[in-house]
């Protein structure tokens, strides 16, 4: 049974949660590695949505396990709110969901950090984060100072998080912040721990079993390969590994027991937050995407840019992710398109570039590159196979193909479960 990683190919949002609801109809497992409550992972199931920020997609298939590996961080207030919903949903929880004693915990003061530091920065500088505490998090870890699920099964927890919280407040003062409440805070804490409590443990030697076992096991990424720290449009990224690499690291299971990545892609582009964007679309085009397609984000609630499919980031994507084939998402937002059209290369100070450059200043000099195609004209949400679609849908997707030399073996074209093509060409 196979050991696939899901990840976004794009910068977020391009139905991650989705894919990963179809595809656990066949898995045992699902299991997040990296990312925290920054991200919003959308099921829509008959009439009911369900939007996800920590909890694996897999929890809405009973038969399925999840697992919130180490390399998250974990927002426990966020968590507890997040779970209580879906138990009053009739989701159940019990000997099903596993959270890694090794996962960092995100508290109300990482939060302020990040807002505090949002702030302060000028237009131009501003990341435009969820504020969900992400990157002071992350920061906590690599410094070492951080506090992990585990710490919560210790009986002076509530002290490491005083302690914590004061230190902390010193900092966010400096920034010119308000500091936390920390009885508020200790209060909520304790609350989140206790309910949190029952699902903490090493996850680590459960996988490796799940392995050994040979269940099929699905790793779902959070974000996007171009929000990656290491391989996106630095310093416009989130700050963990968002790519294929960092399902091995935020899970304990060994890189060489991987055998398949998906990489998410949607028809067209989307972002949300600020950074650089070569194909944006700032015109009624870019409106109509936006309308057609609902780009707002799931966690935030802010309007998504968006733009033509840029075929420079979804080749780097491919290479960066060991990308094997696409879901291809959301092709029916093109339905009434006219003229489609999709980039190709970047010219950047007149040389032809094909893989995204490191440096954002450069990117911010790229101009994409486009070639122009034929719309189709028609509703695609009803086609039930390769065959039915209309013959210049089929082509752009062919097109695609060739352009990022990865084959696409999912097609999206409505939000629904049902509304999803495996192809087998
Ligand atoms: P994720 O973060 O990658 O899981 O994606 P989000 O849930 O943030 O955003 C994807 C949005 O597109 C959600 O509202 C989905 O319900 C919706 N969606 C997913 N696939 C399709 C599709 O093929 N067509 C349309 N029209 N909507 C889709
Ligand atoms: P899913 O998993 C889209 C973006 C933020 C901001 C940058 C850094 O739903 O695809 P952070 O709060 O992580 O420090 O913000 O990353 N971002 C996302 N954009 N989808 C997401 O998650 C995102 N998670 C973070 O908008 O630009
Ligand atoms: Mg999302």
């Amino acid at each position: 049974m196979a050991k696939t990683v899901l990840i976004g190919s794009q910068w977020g949002d391009e139905g991650k949660g989705k894919i990963i609801d179809v595809l656990t109809a066949n898995a045992d497992w699902v299991v997040r590695y990296q990312g925290g409550n920054n991200a919003g992972h959308t099921v829509e199931i008959g009439d009911q949505k369900y939007v996800l920020h920590l909890t694996p997609s897999g929890i809405l298939r009973d038969e399925c396990k999840c697992v919130i590996g180490n390399g998250l961080v974990v927002d426990i207030v966020g968590l507890m709110g997040e779970l209580t919903d879906l138990v009053k949903r009739g989701i159940k929880l019990d000997n099903r969901l596993f959270i890694s004693d090794r996962a960092h915990i995100v508290f109300q003061y990482h939060k302020q950090q990040d807002a505090t530091k949002e702030g302060r920065l000028e237009k131009g500088k501003k990341i435009g984060t969820t504020q969900r505490g992400i990157g002071p998090a992350y920061c906590d870890k690599a410094d070492r100072i951080g506090l992990r699920m585990g710490d919560i099964l210790e009986s002076d927890f509530l002290d490491m998080v005083e302690s914590h919280a004061e230190a902390k407040n010193k900092v966010i003062e400096n920034l010119g912040g308000e500091p936390v409440d920390i009885d508020h805070l200790l209060a909520q804490v304790k609350e989140a721990a206790d309910y949190l409590r029952p699902y903490i443990c090493d996850t680590v030697p459960l996988l490796h079993e799940a392995v050994k076992n040979n269940d099929e096991i699905l790793f779902e990424g959070a974000q996007g390969v171009m929000l990656d720290v290491d391989f996106g449009t630095y310093p416009f990224v989130t700050s963990s590994n968002t790519g294929a690499g960092g399902a091995p690291s935020g899970s304990g299971v060994p890189p060489n027991a991987i055998d398949r990545v998906v990489g998410i892609v949607k028809a067209y582009t989307t972002r949300v937050g600020e950074g650089p964007f070569p194909t944006e679309l700032t015109d009624e085009m870019g409106a109509h995407i936006a309308k057609v397609g609902h780009e707002f984000g799931a966690t935030t609630g802010r309007p998504r840019r968006c733009g033509w499919f840029d075929g420079v980031v979804a080749h780097y994507a491919a290479m960066v992710g060991g990308i094997n084939e696409w879901a291809l998402m959301k092709l029916d937002v093109l339905d009434a398109v006219e003229t489609i059209k999709v980039c190709v290369a970047y010219d950047c100070d007149g040389e032809r570039l094909t893989s995204v450059p490191a440096s954002i200043r450069k990117l911010e000099r790229c101009k994409p590159i486009y070639e122009d195609f034929k719309g189709w004209n028609c509703p695609t949400t009803e086609c039930t196979s390769w065959d039915e679609l209309p013959e210049q849908a089929k082509k752009y997707i062919q097109y695609l193909e060739k352009l990022t030399g990865v084959k696409v073996g999912i097609l999206s074209i409505g939000p629904k479960r049902s509304s999803t093509l495996l192809l087998d060409r």
